[in-house]
C-alpha cells in the first residue's frame, strides 16, 4: 500500500497532483473527462474584483515547446463568483483554491476579506505573478517590497491558508520567495508563466493582440525545477512545484528538487486526462522503486 499523501503546511491532500490555475475552469468543465475528486487538489481560474473580459484576440499562440497565452484574467468578478460557483464547489470532495488577482494591493486585501466567510475554499493563491495584466502590470510579482505587503494584507484579511505564486520574470527568486516567505504565506507555488512572444513573418507582426504573453508547457520545465530547488534550499515553507509538467517523471524532479505538491497546466489543455496519468505514473515509479511514501522522495536531490 503505497502513501501519496502530503501536507501542505496547514493543508492536507491525499497525493501530491493538483491543477494549476486557469486550466481547468472552475473544475465543473472537466466532469465528462474524469473525476476531479481524484486529484489531491484543485485551483481555479484567477478572480478579481470586478469583471473583466481579457486581453484582445489572438489570446493563444502555439510554439515548438510551450504555449503562449495572453488571456488577461478573463473572470467573471468576485460578486458572480460567489453567486454562481460557490454553490457547485461544495460537491468536491478535494480542497479547492481560489486564485485571486488585483492591480493594487488593496484589491487583494478585498478578495481575500470577502472569500474569507467560505468554507467551501481551502486556500486562496495569491497571483502576483500574471505577466498578462493591463498596462504592464508585472510590478507584483518582480517587486519583493509589494511581494511583501500583498502578501501581509491578504493574511490579515483571510483566516485560511494562503499560497503566493511567483512570477518566473526575475532576477532572485529566492529575495522573493523570503518575502513572500517573512510576510506569512504558508506556502508558495512557482512557477507562473515566463513572459514572450511569438511574430507571424506573413503578416510580419506580433502573433499575440497583447503582443506579449506568458509561455507555459515543456518549454519552461528546467526554468521552473530551477527555481524550485533554489527556493527549496532558502525557505522553510511548502512548495508547489509547477511549469510543463507533462508526465510523473516531470513531477517527480519537481518534488526531487524539494516541491511537496505539483501542479499541472498546459498538459490538461493537450490531455484533460493528463492529472490523472501523472498521478498514475507517480504511483507507478513508487511500486517500482520499493518507495512507500512520496514524502520520501522529496528534496533528495538537493
Ligand atoms: O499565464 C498566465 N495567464 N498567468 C496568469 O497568472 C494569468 C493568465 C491570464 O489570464 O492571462
Amino acid at each position: 500500500r503505497i502513501d501519496l499523501s502530503v501536507d501542505l503546511g496547514p493543508l492536507s491532500l491525499k497525493n501530491p497532483v493538483m491543477t494549476a490555475s486557469g486550466t481547468c475552469g472552475y473544475g465543473i468543465e472537466f466532469k465528462d473527462y474524469y473525476d476531479l475528486n481524484k486529484l489531491g487538489a484543485i485551483v481555479i481560474k484567477g478572480l478579481t474584483l470586478k469583471p473583466c473580459s481579457g486581453n484582445l484576440n489572438p489570446r493563444i499562440a502555439e510554439t515548438t515547446g510551450g504555449l503562449l497565452n495572453s488571456i488577461g484574467l478573463e473572470n467573471p468578478g468576485i460578486e458572480s463568483f460567489i453567486k454562481n460557483y460557490i454553490g457547485v464547489l461544495r460537491d468536491f470532495k478535494i480542497p479547492v483554491i481560489v486564485n485571486i488577482s488585483g492591480h493594487a494591493v488593496e484589491d487583494f486585501a478585498r478578495l481575500a476579506d470577502k472569500l474569507a466567510p467560505y468554507s467551501e475554499i481551502s486556500a486562496l493563491e495569491v497571483n502576483v505573478s500574471c505577466p498578462n495584466l493591463a498596462g504592464g502590470g508585472m510590478a507584483f510579482g518582480t517587486d519583493s517590497e509589494l511581494v511583501y505587503r500583498v502578501t501581509k494584507k491578504v493574511k490579515e484579511n483571510y483566516p485560511g491558508s494562503v499560497i503566493v505564486k511567483l512570477s518566473p520574470n526575475v532576477t532572485d527568486i529566492v529575495e522573493i520567495a523570503r518575502a513572500a516567505e517573512s510576510a506569512g504565506a504558508d506556502v508558495l507555488s512557482l512557477i507562473n508563466t515566463l513572459l514572450g512572444m511569438a511574430i507571424d513573418v506573413e503578416k510580419q507582426k506580433p502573433v499575440l493582440g497583447n503582443i506579449f504573453g506568458g509561455l507555459s508547457g515543456p518549454a519552461i520545465k528546467p526554468v521552473a525545477l530551477r527555481m524550485v530547488y533554489q527556493v527549496a534550499q532558502q525557505v522553510e515553507i511548502p512548495i508547489i512545484g509547477m511549469g510543463g509538467i507533462m508526465s510523473g517523471k516531470d513531477a517527480l524532479e519537481f518534488i526531487l528538487a524539494g516541491a511537496s505538491a505539483v501542479a499541472v497546466g498546459t498538459a490538461n489543455l493537450v490531455d484533460p486526462l493528463a492529472g490523472q496519468k501523472v498521478l498514475r505514473e507517480i504511483h507507478d515509479y513508487l511500486i517500482k522503486h520499493n518507495i512507500e511514501r512520496i514524502g520520501e522522495l522529496k528534496g533528495k536531490a538537493l
